[in-house]
């Protein structure tokens, strides 16, 4: 009796999720791998891909084009919770992992299989929302690691899959361990692992050197509907177009790029590079409106809520009862955060310097130091008497005693 009879497999077409599949099959007795490739607006022509798992042995080799629901489903409300783990990392793979997981469950459920499987290491945050997520999906499914077990190194890895009659081909490996989706990429490892080093160009795929970025500084307009970013210069945009074109532009001025040390749920610390260009300056740009638009106190409660969210999407709390009641406070806040938001790109640098909104909260008629002023300066007398009132009784009784 093996592990499982059939398994889904997350494939990426790499190396270790290559060698899952005999591994699988030769080791754990699975019997039949059906794997599923997962579109994410990564770039890669996934059709080689597909071919690539069939020639390992798959009986089903499936591809999901996720790009648009991750945008609308996922992306988008992380926006709208101005969510940044630490305070700066924009989730751009921790967002995927809830979706590709999803996927694994429907295909599973699908193709009758009772377990699914992914390459994911014992030291990351993946495998964590993967195993999580699945579980919150269909508890009754098993969930398969193999690199988590096997304990081999990338040459014995590589060996193990050419024993198999697997053959890769010798292309010069590159040091770095490299996510990417249609919102940013992730670094890792290599000479990253010596936080002094400063991250080599060559790194960087979506954001220009400051060095080549134009002379010139440009401005985009994002408009934002109910929370959502709905247009670029007041031109409405689908969603996955919309990231794309921002990308594009806000990565030309040099915009996105993320150096950070991380903290990771499994407690080890981590360098990792970054670069999100759209999703920093969609962040940036509506909290800036969420400023013009909401009131001081939900707008300053909010904040915590931020926080709690952004953690537990890192952790892998997607599917969990604390996110879906965040959902509803976040959603609650959203329905007047409609207008538009000017960011000055230049040099690395993006800019909120204006917003407008019909719902805006602020009024310059209270705001002014112009003759037009309507504040009533008097009312501050007593409104202040009675706000340090409590520091007055306290004073005075340190005083006295
Ligand atoms: N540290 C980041 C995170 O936890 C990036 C993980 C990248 N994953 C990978 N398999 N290379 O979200």
């Amino acid at each position: 009796m093996g592990r499982a009879e059939k398994v889904v497999l997350a494939y990426s077409g790499g190396v270790d999720t290559t060698v899952c599949i005999p591994y699988l099959m030769n080791e754990w007795g699975v019997k039949e791998v059906i794997t599923l490739a997962a579109d994410l607006g990564q770039g890669d022509e996934l059709e080689p891909i597909r071919q690539k798992a069939l020639k390992a042995g798959v009986t089903e080799s499936l591809v999901a084009d996720l790009t648009a629901e991750f945008i609308q489903d996922y992306a988008f409300p992380a926006i709208q919770a101005n969510a940044l783990y630490e305070n700066r990392y924009p989730l751009s793979t921790a967002l995927a992992r809830p979706l590709i997981a999803k996927a694994l469950v429907e295909a599973a459920n699908h193709y009758g299989a009772d377990a699914v499987a992914h390459g994911c290491t014992g030291k990351g945050n993946d495998q964590v929302r993967f195993d999580v997520a699945i579980a919150a999906l269909n508890p009754s499914l098993k969930v398969l690691a193999p690199a988590r077990e096997w304990g081999m190194s990338r040459e014995e890895t590589i060996a193990y899959g050419e024993r198999t009659g697997l053959t890769f081909p010798v292309k010069k490996s590159s040091p770095y361990s490299i996510d990417r989706n249609l919102l940013g990429r992730s670094i890792e490892a290599g000479p990253l692992e010596n936080p002094m080093n400063e991250p080599l160009e060559e790194v960087f795929l979506m954001t220009q050197a400051i060095e080549n970025t134009p002379d010139q500084p440009e401005y985009v307009d994002i408009g934002f509907t109910q929370g959502l970013p709905t247009s670029l210069n007041g031109a409405v945009l689908e969603p996955v177009a919309l990231i794309s074109q921002l990308n594009e532009l806000v990565g030309r001025h040099g915009v996105g790029r993320i150096d950070m040390i991380e903290n990771r749920l499994v407690g080890i610390k981590s360098r990792e590079i970054y670069e999100a260009p759209a999703l920093l300056v969609l962040i940036d740009a509506h909290r800036d409106l969420e400023s013009l638009t909401l009131t001081a106190d939900v707008s300053q409660y909010k904040r915590g809520i931020e926080e709690t969210y952004s953690r537990l999407v890192y952790n892998g709390l997607w599917y969990s009862p604390l996110k879906l009641a965040l959902d509803a406070f976040i959603q609650q806040t959203q329905e007047r955060v409609t207008g538009t938001v000017r960011v000055k790109l230049f040099k690395g640098n993006a800019r909120v310097v204006g917003r407008q909104s019909n719902l805006a909260l602020y009024t310059e008629a209270l705001a002014t130091y112009s003759a037009d002023d309507q504040f009533d300066h008097k009312a501050a007398e007593g409104f202040i008497y009675v706000w340090g009132l409590p520091t007055r009784v306290w004073s005075e009784k340190l005083r006295n005693s």
